[in-house]
């Protein structure tokens, strides 16, 4: 493998996989291809951005033409695949912008890698396109007595505070495809694409389905972003529902491992689901936040307690997630490197370190900033 294309670069875990690859890989060549839309900020990548093993390519993925030039001209080997629509609350505003990208622009990818990978003597021969997908494809679990459930499952985190299974199912990859979202509903379209390219064509794919994401660069949009920030300037917080809905949570950096490891021995044609064996209550997260914060300020740890705010649940909430990861971790020995509490540590006081990357978004500076320096190409 020598030059490899990473879609999404620029996005939260897309940046993770970037820098990763980009430092431990430096016989490799990566292009980081990604359409700066909102979510993408080139400010994720600055400590790498100027490594001779990295470029930078701003690029639609669903811009067929250009997506198929630049893989000839840079002789890709290995495509993995992140840049997507990845909002859920977006989706429910805005589908069409997520079948656009997640369903249209997946396809552009595969028929651009196909038709080049062909074109070459040694073919398909050493070739990987990889597809990082979520685990919201698999609809939603429900919350049973977890009774009988063994480790890793029901781990206690080290506090001894937290019990880690909300229920006696989960998500394992042959469970059957049943989104709600149209964001999962897309994303489960573009799994369906990626296999139908492998069982067709023979195009060598892999499929990883992860859960909840969180550490450092996320777009505070999503919850544990959005509200460290929000306690930090003391702004309400916008709980759905009854925060009682469970996700199961993975540290950015260790997606990006799973990723690598993936990358490099999976199986073609395989799926393997990763996820960190740690459920939480969203509500029980929220206070996690709330002391965090407050202790890493000064505060009194809980005085901002009462920013919790019940609003109008989220239409179609999933209840529960929950990801079995024993396959990877059977066949891959890959495991999650850090627990929930020492990750959300570190992931709280990279936000309250880094506020002025968080300004920027809030500000819409980074947007700006980042078109003036970049054309299409
Ligand atoms: P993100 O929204 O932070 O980043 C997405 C990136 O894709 C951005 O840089 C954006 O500019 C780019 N992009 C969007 N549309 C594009 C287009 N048409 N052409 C080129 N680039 C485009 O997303 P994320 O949270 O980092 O998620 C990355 C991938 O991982 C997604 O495919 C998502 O479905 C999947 N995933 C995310 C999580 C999670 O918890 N965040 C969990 C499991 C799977
Ligand atoms: O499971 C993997 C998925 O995780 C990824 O595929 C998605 O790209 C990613 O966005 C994430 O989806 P969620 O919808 O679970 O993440 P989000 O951070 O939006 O919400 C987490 C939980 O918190 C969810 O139950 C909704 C709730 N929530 C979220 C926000 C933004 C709130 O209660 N209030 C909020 O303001």
């Amino acid at each position: 493998m020598k030059n490899i294309i990473i879609t999404g670069g620029a996005g939260f875990i897309g940046s993770h996989v970037v820098r990763l690859f980009v430092n431990k890989y430096p016989e490799y060549n990566i292009i980081n291809l990604d359409k700066l839309t909102y979510a993408g900020n080139l400010a994720n990548l600055k400590d790498i951005e100027s490594q001779p093993n990295y470029r930078f390519v701003k690029m639609d993925i669903c811009d067929f033409d250009g997506v198929y030039a630049l893989m000839q001209e840079c002789k890709v080997d290995g495509i993995i695949h992140l840049a997507a629509e990845s909002h859920v609350d977006r989706s429910i505003k805005d589908p069409f912008t997520f079948a656009r990208t997640n369903v249209m622009g997946t396809l552009s990818l595969l028929q651009a890698a196909k038709l080049y990978w062909e074109s070459l003597p040694e073919g398909f021969e050493g070739k990987r396109f990889y597809h990082i997908s979520t685990d919201e494809v698999y609809g939603a679990l429900e919350m049973t007595d977890p009774e009988g459930v063994e480790p890793p499952f029901t781990t206690k985190a080290s506090s001894g505070q937290h019990h880690l299974a909300y229920g006696t199912k989960f998500f394992t990859e042959d469970l059957k495809y049943q989104p709600h979202s149209p964001y999962s509903a897309s994303k489960a379209s573009s799994d369906h694409f990626v296999r139908a390219f492998h069982d067709t064509y023979g195009l060598p794919t892999i499929v990883t389905n992860c859960s909840n994401n969180y550490g450092p660069y996320q777009f505070p949009e999503k919850l544990i972003p959005l509200f460290i920030n929000n306690i930090r300037h003391r702004k309400p917080l916008p709980v759905y529902g009854k925060g009682e809905n469970v996700r199961d949570w993975l540290y950015v950096v260790d997606h990006a491992r799973a990723i690598d490891v993936i990358f490099h021995k999976g199986t073609i044609a395989d799926t393997y689901n990763i996820g960190g064996f740690n459920e939480w209550k969203n509500i029980d997260i929220i206070k996690v936040l709330i002391n965090t914060v407050d202790r890493l300020l000064g505060r009194a740890e809980g005085e901002d307690m009462d920013l919790i705010t019940y609003v109008t649940d989220r239409a179609g909430h999933d209840l529960r997630y929950a990801i079995d990861s024993s396959k990877l971790q059977r066949e891959l020995g890959w495991e999650p490197s850090l627990q929930f509490e020492e990750g959300i540590e570190k992931t709280v006081k990279w936000y309250l370190e880094n506020q002025e990357w968080m300004d920027n978004i809030t500000s819409g500076d980074y947007m700006k900033y980042y078109s003036d320096m970049y054309d299409n190409r």
